[in-house]
């Protein structure tokens, strides 16, 4: 299908499909316009599939000063020679769709995006698609952050030399500032080396969702880590059960005040699965040397992840 029409069929389905849920209203000269007027228009639009025939010159008669818009020409979206890239096509209005009557003094909408943008997040990501609907966004619509209404564009900007978000620092610093809960955990006191390390969120986790728990990109929770941490796959004589199961079940993966990431320390995190280990042996009550001194449970049992050694059963060699 040529791009053009793609664009119209994904959107323009879209647009029928959902009238106006959300309460956004339209800024500047489309202040008067709500939600739904405003879709309706780009719907009339695209209905009249009224392209400019002067594509990105007509726009920069008007946009040009705007160092913003400009930016686009040094990132890959402005590309003449990339065969794919909006430029080589339907330049601007591959993504803001038909100019229509736009540019009578900017009186009728185009698409716009971001949180500002009246248009949901469905039709304005729809854009985007038409184009990146690939292996790495294969779970997009079932994933959370679709679920939550993300924008692509809360994530991107496209109107810059280099999407900020493909850069680790600022990637961590995005995803951070909606998970409060992963940032207060990587500042603790053991955590993934991800403000200095290079290490990001996308280590782990794919944004636009997979088909693993919590986004991971691997197939589970110890597959991801062994991924990293291949030692600890064993195969061992001797396995821990906790281990083989879940990793997450004594470590806190984002970070702890506990050393080495645990989500307690011994003896208690051993204790919660283990409460009647050593019972009626008066050398481990609670207060004893063995209990509080050291590694507690770790001084003899330090091989808690599995063990290769003929007589490992207990984990101690
Ligand atoms: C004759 C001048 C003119 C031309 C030509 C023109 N625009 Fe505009 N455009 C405007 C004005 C004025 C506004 C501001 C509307 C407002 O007050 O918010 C605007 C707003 C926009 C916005 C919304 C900005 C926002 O705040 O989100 C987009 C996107 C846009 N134009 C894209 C285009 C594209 C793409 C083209 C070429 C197909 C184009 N414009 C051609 C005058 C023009
Ligand atoms: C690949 C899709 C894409 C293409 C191609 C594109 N834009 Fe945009 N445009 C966006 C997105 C997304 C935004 C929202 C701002 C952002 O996050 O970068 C935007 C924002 C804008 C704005 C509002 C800027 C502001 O100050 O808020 C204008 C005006 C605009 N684009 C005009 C243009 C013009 C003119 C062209 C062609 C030279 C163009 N765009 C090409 C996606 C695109
Ligand atoms: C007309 C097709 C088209 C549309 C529409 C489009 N893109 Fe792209 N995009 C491309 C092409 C082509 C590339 C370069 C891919 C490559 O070189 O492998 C690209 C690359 C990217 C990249 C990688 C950038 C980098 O620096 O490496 C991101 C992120 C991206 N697009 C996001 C978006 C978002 C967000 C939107 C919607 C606002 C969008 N694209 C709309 C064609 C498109
Ligand atoms: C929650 C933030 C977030 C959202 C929302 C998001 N992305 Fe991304 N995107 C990223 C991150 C982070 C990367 C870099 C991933 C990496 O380094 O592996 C990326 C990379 C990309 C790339 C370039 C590399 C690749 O995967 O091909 C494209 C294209 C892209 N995103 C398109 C989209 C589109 C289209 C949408 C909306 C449907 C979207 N993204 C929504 C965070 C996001
Ligand atoms: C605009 C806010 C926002 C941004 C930015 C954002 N997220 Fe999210 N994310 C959410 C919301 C809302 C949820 C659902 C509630 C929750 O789990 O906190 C979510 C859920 C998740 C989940 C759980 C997914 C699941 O299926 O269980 C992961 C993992 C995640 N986000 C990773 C990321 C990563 C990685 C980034 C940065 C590339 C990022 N998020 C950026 C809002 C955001
Ligand atoms: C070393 C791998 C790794 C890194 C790096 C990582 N995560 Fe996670 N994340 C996981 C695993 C594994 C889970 C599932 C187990 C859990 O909830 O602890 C998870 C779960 C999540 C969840 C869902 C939590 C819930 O309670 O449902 C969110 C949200 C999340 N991560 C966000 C992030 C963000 C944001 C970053 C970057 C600041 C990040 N993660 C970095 C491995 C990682
Ligand atoms: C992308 C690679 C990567 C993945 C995936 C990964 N890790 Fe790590 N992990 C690291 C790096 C790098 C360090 C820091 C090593 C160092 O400091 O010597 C580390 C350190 C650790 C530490 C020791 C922390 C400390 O304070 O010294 C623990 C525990 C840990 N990881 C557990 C996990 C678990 C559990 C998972 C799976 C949910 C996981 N890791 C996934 C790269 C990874
Ligand atoms: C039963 C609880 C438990 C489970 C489950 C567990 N660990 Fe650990 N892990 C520990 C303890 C306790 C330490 C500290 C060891 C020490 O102090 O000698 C540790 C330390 C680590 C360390 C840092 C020191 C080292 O040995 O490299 C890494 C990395 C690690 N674990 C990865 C993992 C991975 C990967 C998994 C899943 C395959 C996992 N752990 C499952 C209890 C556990
Ligand atoms: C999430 C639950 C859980 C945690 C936490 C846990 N274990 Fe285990 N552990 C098990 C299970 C299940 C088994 C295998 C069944 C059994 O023998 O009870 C096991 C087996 C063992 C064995 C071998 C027992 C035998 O009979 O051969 C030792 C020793 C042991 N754990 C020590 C520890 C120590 C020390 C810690 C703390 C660092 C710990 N465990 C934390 C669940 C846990
Ligand atoms: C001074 C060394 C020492 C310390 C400290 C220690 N253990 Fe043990 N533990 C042993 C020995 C030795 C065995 C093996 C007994 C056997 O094989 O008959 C054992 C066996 C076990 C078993 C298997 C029990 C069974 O009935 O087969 C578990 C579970 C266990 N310990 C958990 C713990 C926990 C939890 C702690 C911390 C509260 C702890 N141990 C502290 C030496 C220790």
């Amino acid at each position: 299908m040529h791009a053009k029409q793609l664009i119209a069929t994904v959107l323009g389905g879209a647009l029928l499909a959902l009238t106006c849920t959300s309460p956004a209203m339209a800024a500047g000269k489309w202040a008067h316009m709500d939600s739904a007027e405003f879709e309706a228009v780009l719907d009339q639009k695209f209905a009249e599939g009224k392209y400019s025939k002067k594509g990105a010159d007509n726009c920069l008669m008007c946009h040009k000063k705007s160092d913003k818009v400009m930016a686009l020409f040094d990132g890959v979206h402005g590309r003449m020679d990339h065969k794919d890239s909006p430029m080589a096509g339907l330049q601007c209005e591959a993504c803001h769709g038909p100019m229509g009557k736009h540019n009578k003094g900017g009186k009728e909408p185009m698409i716009a995006f971001g949180e500002g943008s009246p248009l949901s997040s469905e039709k304005q990501n729809s854009v985007c698609l038409s184009c990146h609907q690939d292996e790495e966004r294969m779970a997009w619509h079932s994933s959370t952050h679709n679920l939550e209404e993300l924008d692509c564009a809360d994530c991107h900007q496209v109107h810059a030399a280099k999407d900020p978000i493909m850069e680790p620092a600022t990637e961590v610093e995005t995803c951070s500032n909606c998970h409060t809960r992963q940032k207060a955990d990587m500042a603790k006191r053991s955590a993934h080396p991800m403000d200095w390390g290079g290490m990001t969120c996308s280590s782990c986790h794919n944004a636009h969702g997979s088909m693993s728990e919590a986004a991971l990109n691997s197939t589970s929770i110890n597959e991801n880590c062994y991924e990293c941490h291949a030692e600890k796959r064993g195969p061992f004589l001797f396995e821990h059960e906790p281990v083989v199961e879940d990793c997450s079940a004594c470590h806190n993966v984002h970070g702890s005040v506990n050393k080495d990431m645990l989500t307690r320390r011994a003896p208690q995190l051993c204790q919660s699965c283990h409460s009647s280990a050593h019972n009626g042996n008066p050398a481990f009550n609670s207060g004893s040397d063995v209990m509080t001194a050291g590694k507690s449970c770790l001084n003899c049992h330090n091989q808690i992840h599995g063990s290769n050694h003929p007589n490992g059963s207990a984990l101690m060699r």
